[in-house]
């Protein structure tokens, strides 16, 4: 049976090296197909990245009406569709309206949220934060260290603690998981010397209630979550590499709504 359009999405994940898309279940927080990926142009400018979003968009027409909207992450500030920051992106979406481009790439209500903030609503829906009440961090930690807060299960946008200024340098300088690669660090290392300094800090400042880890490493947390000695519990992500994606349709959704038409298509018998 084909899904009613109430209950689904789509949410594509913009990263620097690839552009990834899902149509979402939004009941259940999964996806429905396998999820597509493209590697992110180069240079990803923001019209090369719309024409790899919008066929992407195109491309799960027996799961998703063609009026459904669509969510979409991006890996910097996102102050009402417009792009202000980029710390690991192309500079030239600073300044960018976002939610514009890709509407008139896709020619569908678009909505763009951060990353971290994305995956910080699927998990507070759908895994790790679930129901949580009270303060709640996710931080991703990956090429940089995204956050999201939430509280009582709202989201507060565009909080940037992965820049907060600690011992003279931009945190995720110091702490994110590419800097682990890069310099070597076995997981006890980086976790003793680099993320115990960096969430010491952020609880002393934020004293949140739940700490969640997404981003890469998130599935093999054990190797470095042991090490941390901290206020708050820390727990891995649960939805791992959907998590951006599932929150951006979930966002989409209840933005604009479902599809404005009577539902996706019934697959072509
Ligand atoms: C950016 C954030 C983003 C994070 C993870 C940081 O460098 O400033 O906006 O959420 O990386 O991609």
């Amino acid at each position: 049976m084909a899904p009613s359009a109430p209950r689904t999405g789509i949410g594509i994940d913009i990263g620097g090296s690839g552009i990834k898309a899902a149509p979402v279940d939004l009941e259940q927080g999964t996806f429905l197909v396998e999820r597509l990926k493209t590697a992110t142009p180069r240079p990803a400018t923001p019209e090369a990245v719309a024409e790899v979003v919008a066929d992407l968009a195109a491309s799960f027409p027996e799961h998703v009406s063609e009026s459904a909207p669509l969510g979409v992450t991006f890996p910097a500030v996102i102050q009402h569709g417009v792009a202000r920051s980029a710390a690991n992106v192309d500079p030239s979406w600073v300044g960018a309206d976002a939610e514009k481009l890709l509407s008139e790439a896709t020619g569908r209500a678009v909505g763009v949220v951060n990353d971290a903030d994305a995956a910080a609503v699927a998990e507070h829906r759908y895994g790790a934060a679930r129901g949580v009440r009270g303060v709640a961090l996710l931080t991703t930690l990956g090429t940089g260290i995204g956050t999201a807060l939430l509280v009582d299960g709202r989201l507060v946008p565009n909080t940037e603690f992965g820049h907060l200024e600690i011992d003279g340098y931009d945190a995720e300088t110091r702490a994110a998981s590419s800097v682990q690669d890069r310099e070597g660090l076995s997981y006890e290392q980086w976790a003793r010397e680099r993320l115990q300094r960096y969430y010491d800090e952020v609880e002393r400042l934020l004293w949140p209630d739940l700490i969640v880890v997404g981003g890469g490493v998130s599935r093999i947390a054990d190797r470095f979550l042991p090490y941390l000695d901290l206020n708050a519990p820390i727990v891995p992500a649960e939805l791992r590499n959907t998590a951006g994606i599932v929150g951006a349709a979930c966002l989409a959704v209840e933005r604009f709504g479902p599809a404005r038409t009577g539902g996706a298509p019934q697959p072509s018998t």
